[in-house]
């Protein structure tokens, strides 16, 4: 199915209210995929010795904005040309040697869409989670495609 412009432009306006306090969304985020799956602890070098998820650090802002910005890629992608191609295919060997598996990424993407619900407040609806959910899916599998 054509992912549209509108659906575009809704994952764009959305990631500019996620942006606006990525220190705070990026806390939250990590909040949402710790309490799903509390085993993600060992896999972040920045929490796995701390007690609580610390607040703007460098490390997990980092992962966080690139896994927003890279959603909001795919979704230019989408509408553009109709699929996601990986830019970065070292992602792959990256994930694999976390042992990230395809449960995880089920897990953040829940995660993602409840910061996104979050950061946009009353502006949420149920087509700009989809919009979300589709960029999201798609660069997901382009991310498992490389893992061994
Ligand atoms: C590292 C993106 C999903 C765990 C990274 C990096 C990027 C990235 C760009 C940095 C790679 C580098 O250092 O060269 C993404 C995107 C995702 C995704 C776009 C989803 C679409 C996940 C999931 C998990 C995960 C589901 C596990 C819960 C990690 C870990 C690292 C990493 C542990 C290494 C960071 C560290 O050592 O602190 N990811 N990721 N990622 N990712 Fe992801």
């Amino acid at each position: 199915m054509e992912f549209t412009l509108r659906q575009e432009a809704l994952v764009n306006s959305s990631w500019e209210a996620f942006n606006q306090n990525l220190p705070l969304f990026s806390v939250l985020f990590y909040t949402f995929i710790l309490e799903k799956a509390p085993i993600a602890k060992n896999m972040f070098s920045v929490l796995k010795d701390a007690n609580e998820i610390p607040l703007a650090n460098p490390s997990i802002n980092a992962h966080t904005e690139m896994v927003f910005e890279m959603v909001r890629d795919a979704a230019a992608q989408l509408q553009t040309t109709g699929q996601v191609v990986l830019g970065d295919t070292t992602l792959g060997v990256v994930h694999t040697q976390k042992r990230v598996d395809g449960l995880h990424f089920m897990v953040v993407k829940e995660a993602l869409l409840k910061t996104i619900k979050e950061a946009v407040g009353d502006k949420w609806s149920e087509e700009l989670s989809n919009a979300w959910e589709i960029a999201y899916d798609g660069l997901a599998v382009a991310i498992m495609k490389e893992m061994s």
